[in-house]
């Protein structure tokens, strides 16, 4: 055992293998990683390690010739997330190529909304589409069950937490009620989702009752991941920077909030990641007023307030995707910027956003590479 590990380390050295732990259960190395049991957990509840365990929004994805391979087998991008076998394919592949500490489940958090009736589909190069959501649509969302739906999802969790080894985090995830209700209501992406904006502003009672209706659904959702075998769940908020301070608190801080006090009630001790990507100087109170162990911080959040907003507890972050796509003297400096003014405390090593289908490989291997160097 002792010769393996000396030659994954040698071959490390030579960026063959950019890492250093073995990840997939049954393989003859699992267990002789860091020796550490799922390292991300530890630091979700606070505690510091050094190399920072390491993971990227949407590691699973086009930048991958692997994932592409599959989903074109798949057919559609949706029949991928509904297809256990493929799902747990693909949220395996990043983790065999690098090594990640954690590995998210392959869905999108759109399947919520299409799980409640809403019809979706996925078009190259536009994104998701969906027919906009009326104000009287929305009391009638109330009566659906979810979870027939959804079982695939399920099974694809089970199924994760069966292949992968004990060191490596199974994170599931879910949207925020704000940013899946941007998409139902406009029913596609925009630059600012003005039409949820305007939603609000002239139907406050159907957006409030949208709001809490995903919330109860998703956090019915994250609660079954966990009961399949997710070991902590992720909020992603990706439009939270579009409100005003009020639309803020309403939309962003209240519907996730009801999420984490739902799924706390069932499993007090999953750590659960907030993300409020673009919440600016309102990431401040964003931990105590939803309740959420972690902060997932974007690139625009300066190390500077990220170094405050740790000593309350876990960041993960904060590179820009784009330095990662540049590569280079680019990358090196984010990452070094990232691990001076955060490396003494509980970090999550993350992009600030996903990662884009441009991103050359090697350049996530550099940046793996370089996270894991400093020992
Ligand atoms: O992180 C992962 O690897 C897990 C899988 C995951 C996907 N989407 C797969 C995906 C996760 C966690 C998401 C979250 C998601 N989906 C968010 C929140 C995070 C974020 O990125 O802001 C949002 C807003 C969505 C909605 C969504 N899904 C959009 C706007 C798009 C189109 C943009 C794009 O990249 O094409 C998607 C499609 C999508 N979701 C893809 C993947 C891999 C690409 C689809 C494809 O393969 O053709």
């Amino acid at each position: 055992m002792e010769k393996l590990q000396s030659t994954i380390l040698t071959e490390s050295k030579n960026h063959k293998i950019p890492f250093q732990r073995i990840y997939l259960k049954g393989s003859l190395l699992a267990g002789t990683a860091r020796g550490m049991a799922r390292e991300v957990i530890e630091v979700l509840k606070g505690a510091k390690r050094y190399p920072p365990p390491i993971w990227m929004m949407r590691q699973a994805g086009r930048y991958l010739p692997e994932y592409r391979q599959t989903r074109e087998k798949a057919g559609s991008f949706l029949d991928l997330c509904y297809n256990p076998e493929l799902a747990v394919e693909v949220t395996l592949q990043p983790i065999r190529r690098f090594g990640f500490d954690a590995a998210i489940l392959f869905s999108d958090i759109l399947v919520v909304p299409h799980a409640l009736g809403r019809d979706l589909r996925f078009e190259e190069g536009r994104g998701p589409l969906m027919t906009p959501i009326g104000a009287d649509e929305i009391a009638g969302l109330a009566d659906v069950d979810i979870h027939g739906a959804m079982a695939p999802v399920y099974e694809t969790v089970r199924r994760l937490r069966e292949e992968l080894s004990g060191e490596t985090t199974l994170l599931g995830f879910c949207g925020a009620p704000w940013t899946v209700a941007t998409y139902m209501i406009a029913g596609h992406g925009t630059p600012d989702q003005a039409p949820a904006r305007l939603f609000f502003y002239k139907h406050r009672d159907a957006m409030e009752a949208l709001l809490d209706r995903l919330a109860v659904v998703s956090a019915e959702y994250l609660v079954r991941q966990i009961e399949a075998g997710a070991d902590a769940v992720q909020i992603f908020d990706s439009w939270s920077g579009v409100l005003d301070e009020a639309g803020f608190e309403t939309c962003c801080v209240r519907p996730v909030c009801k999420i984490v006090s739902l799924v706390r009630a069932q499993f007090p001790d999953v750590p659960i990641i907030g993300f409020p990507k673009g919440a600016g100087t309102l990431y401040e109170n964003y931990r105590g007023q939803t309740g959420v162990d972690a902060l997932g911080l974007d690139w625009s959040v300066p190390l500077s307030q990220a170094k405050r907003l740790q000593a309350e507890g876990a960041v993960q972050g904060n590179l820009d995707p784009m330095r990662l796509v540049a590569g280079g003297r680019a990358l090196d400096e984010g990452i070094d910027r990232i691990l001076g003014a955060l490396g003494d405390g509980p970090l999550i090593f993350n992009l600030g956003h996903g990662i884009t289908p441009e991103t050359p490989i090697a350049h996530v291997e550099q940046m793996i590479a370089r996270v894991r160097a400093v020992r």
